[in-house]
């Protein structure tokens, strides 16, 4: 059964709320910002109900059954055996790349990130005054791969390296080798690595391999993660670290202390420990079929009325890398195709780096009424009208 969208203007909710305003436009249909417009699964909502019921939200703590939440989703969904004292609660995965960043290098270190990339990791970098490493994706026949020379030469110039697993925008869920040989690398090269891995439970046909539990990679790797993406709940700001090694957790953990940063929220407590359960497990399946029927739609319209557009192969998340290099359109005409004619509001390639040139992502995290209208307004803007 296909996941339905639910109306969300009027929640302040930054994809619907705020497009007009970011985009520049009225009337664009969202297909942006990396949630989706599904409701949450009834264990979340129920859980948040009756916490909301007791009318105080003081500090709060992560309990036994946040931690443990973690543990079995872990050993349930990667087959990784986590301690509980290698779990770091957070308030975002982006918080936590900078505080990787500023805990573990050092002002004009190299950080290696591979592009195109999801615009925080260059900020990332940049903002707090390191120098980006480049190892730019090699794409072919509409797959992306790792140019393995280009990445053994650049390590030897890195302290970090910033992983996106599974990758964003590219949809790449890294194989086992891939994951192996980059573990190797980075070890060789004292090469600390910090791996985003906040889309990993949103995996179509393939398991992902964390790569903080490969042996070579285990005591220089933070593994980042959230249920955020997973069960649609971004705005809650509940994330976490996985660091085994103690002496890379002190120096991350020093990092928090100096920016104050907060207790826990009660809310966002409650959302992962239901979300963690075997119930959440269910709904992610059934949410698995919905994306996947949803990514076949869109390839086969494509196909069958606009073949000039060719989606990536989406290995995981919910977001569509299609590429429009046969439109024939430079990075601000394909802008103005689909914001000004399409009136469609997606990321274009290029906010993704120069890797990105030519491209754009959908985010198919909605409902198939939506992607219809927004294919067919699609078509007709590429066939010279408007709709
Ligand atoms: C790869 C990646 N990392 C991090 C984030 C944002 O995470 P957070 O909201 O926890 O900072 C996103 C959101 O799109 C993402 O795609």
């Amino acid at each position: 059964m296909l996941f339905e969208a639910i109306e969300r203007r009027g929640t302040g909710t930054i994809k619907w709320d705020d497009v007009a305003r970011r985009f520049g436009r009225e009337g664009l249909v969202p297909l942006w910002v990396a949630d989706m417009d599904f409701a949450v699964p009834a264990v979340i909502q129920e859980a948040l109900a009756q916490r909301v019921e007791h009318p105080v939200y003081g500090y709060s703590v992560y309990d036994d059954r946040f931690f443990e939440a973690i543990q079995w989703w872990y050993a349930h969904r990667f087959g990784w055996r986590i301690e509980r004292e290698w779990i770091v609660p957070d308030h975002g995965v982006v918080v936590s790349i900078n505080t990787a960043i500023t805990a573990l290098t050092d002002v004009g270190d190299g950080i290696m990130i591979q592009t195109p990339i999801y615009p925080p990791f260059m900020t990332a970098v940049t903002s707090n005054n390191r120098s980006v490493i480049e190892n730019r994706l090699h794409y072919d026949a509409g797959r992306y791969t790792i140019d393995w020379d280009d990445f053994e030469a650049k390590a030897r110039d890195a302290s970090m390296f910033l992983l996106c697993s599974p990758h964003n925008p590219t949809t790449r869920a890294w194989n086992a080798d891939e994951l192996h040989r980059m573990a190797e690398i980075c070890h060789e090269n004292d090469v600390v690595i910090v791996a985003d891995e906040i889309h990993s439970d949103v995996v179509h046909g393939r398991t992902h391999v964390p790569i903080g539990m490969l042996p070579e990679a285990q005591a220089i790797t933070l593994t980042l993660h959230a249920p955020s993406k997973t069960f649609n709940i971004a705005g809650l700001n509940q994330s976490y670290v996985i660091i085994p090694d103690p002496e890379i957790r002190t120096a991350y953990q020093k990092r928090f202390a100096q920016i104050g940063l907060p207790h826990g929220n009660p809310l966002s407590i409650a959302a992962l420990t239901a979300a963690y359960s075997p119930k959440g497990v269910a709904w992610l399946e059934a949410l698995l079929a919905s994306l996947e029927a949803n990514s076949v739609f869109v390839r086969t319209y494509l196909a069958e009325h606009l073949p000039q557009i060719v989606p990536v192969e989406t290995e995981a998340t919910f977001l569509m890398w299609l590429d429009c290099r046969a439109l024939g359109l430079d990075d601000a005409e394909l802008e103005h195709l689909f914001l000004d004619r399409a009136h469609l509001a997606l990321n274009p390639g290029i906010s993704f780096g120069a890797a990105g040139s030519g491209f754009m992502r959908l985010n198919i995290g909605t409902s198939r009424t939506q992607l219809s209208d927004a294919l067919a307004r699609l078509h007709a803007a590429v066939q010279g009208g408007e709709r």
